[in-house]
């Protein structure tokens, strides 16, 4: 049953944000407190699960330190990091679709020669990839900045494995002239997100499962093109219709098939939003 609440409360909260001199901020804040109260109207919540609640965004906070950020993981099993993402990157048709980045991006990484290895000794059966990228308009982008990073066999990036000599899954490429890029590296297995903090207790009160389908992350930096976050996911994947993440379109799934050598190959078309010209 809907608990009709205060609206005269709601009222005095949203007008107590009224003079806010940010434009953009105090239509924010409004929405925040309309779509709050809402929740707590429409649930008619008690003062016990409000603190539940408060417990629970408490152990959220003490779970992040410089490498889990245990917030954004929620964002991610809520559904509002891939709605942002949704919300700001509206493409004409034919660009590839954005997903989230996720927390395993390191900036920086090596700069991998077309035709080398990303693996870098990282465990799994070994495949190429072979890439283009090309614009809106259909012209090959060269010199783009190809970013790509993985997990290994047993689904770890290799930021989980402190004491690594050397980076493995990762490496950033350049396009030829072409818009081309290729590398070796091994097929990307699916993994579960970190279930051993509130996030993991959400999903499992939810009955919902950690684990993501296998990709590949890509991201594609050219100038006078909007920058591209996404992942290939491997076609076939049980988790395809589950992703914890929301991560999944439909047009980013791809087949790693074997080649008449045995080898696995993956081969993807990027498509990238060209600017308008100012
Ligand atoms: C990932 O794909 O790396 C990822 C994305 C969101 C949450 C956890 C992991
Ligand atoms: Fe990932």
């Amino acid at each position: 049953m809907n608990n009709p609440g205060s609206d005269a409360l709601l009222q005095q909260v949203a007008d107590s944000f009224a003079a806010t001199p940010d434009p953009r901020l105090r239509e924010i804040l409004a929405s925040l407190v309309r779509h709050l109260h809402g929740f707590i109207r429409e649930t008619g919540l008690t003062e016990r699960e409000w603190m539940q609640g408060i417990e629970f965004l408490t152990a959220v906070g003490q779970t992040c330190d410089d490498k889990r950020q245990e917030f954004i993981l929620l964002s991610d099993v809520l559904g509002a990091s891939m709605q942002v993402v949704a919300v700001q990157s509206e493409r004409p048709a034919g660009c590839t679709e954005s997903t989230v980045f996720g927390p395993f991006h390191v900036e920086g990484a090596s700069r991998i020669a077309n035709g080398g290895d990303i693996a870098n000794g990282a465990r799994g059966e070994p495949c190429t990839v072979f890439g283009s990228v090309r614009n809106s308009d259909g012209d090959p982008v060269a010199d783009a900045e190809v970013d790509v990073w993985q997990s290994d066999d047993d689904g770890l990036y290799d930021v989980q494995r402190p004491g690594l000599p050397a980076a493995q899954g990762r490496g950033v490429l350049r396009t030829d002239a072409q818009g081309r890029f290729w590398f070796t590296s091994v097929v990307p297995v699916p993994y579960p997100i970190p279930t051993d903090g509130p996030v993991g207790r959400l999903l499992d009160a939810s009955r919902r499962s950690a684990w993501r389908p296998a990709h590949l992350h890509v991201r594609i930096v050219a100038p006078g093109h909007d920058t591209l976050i996404t992942h290939v996911f491997r076609a076939g994947d049980p988790h395809l219709e589950s992703d914890p993440v929301f991560g999944v379109r439909p047009s980013l799934v791809s087949s790693w098939p074997g080649s008449a050598e045995g080898r696995r190959e993956l081969r993807f078309d990027f498509v990238l939003h060209r600017h308008e010209a100012p």
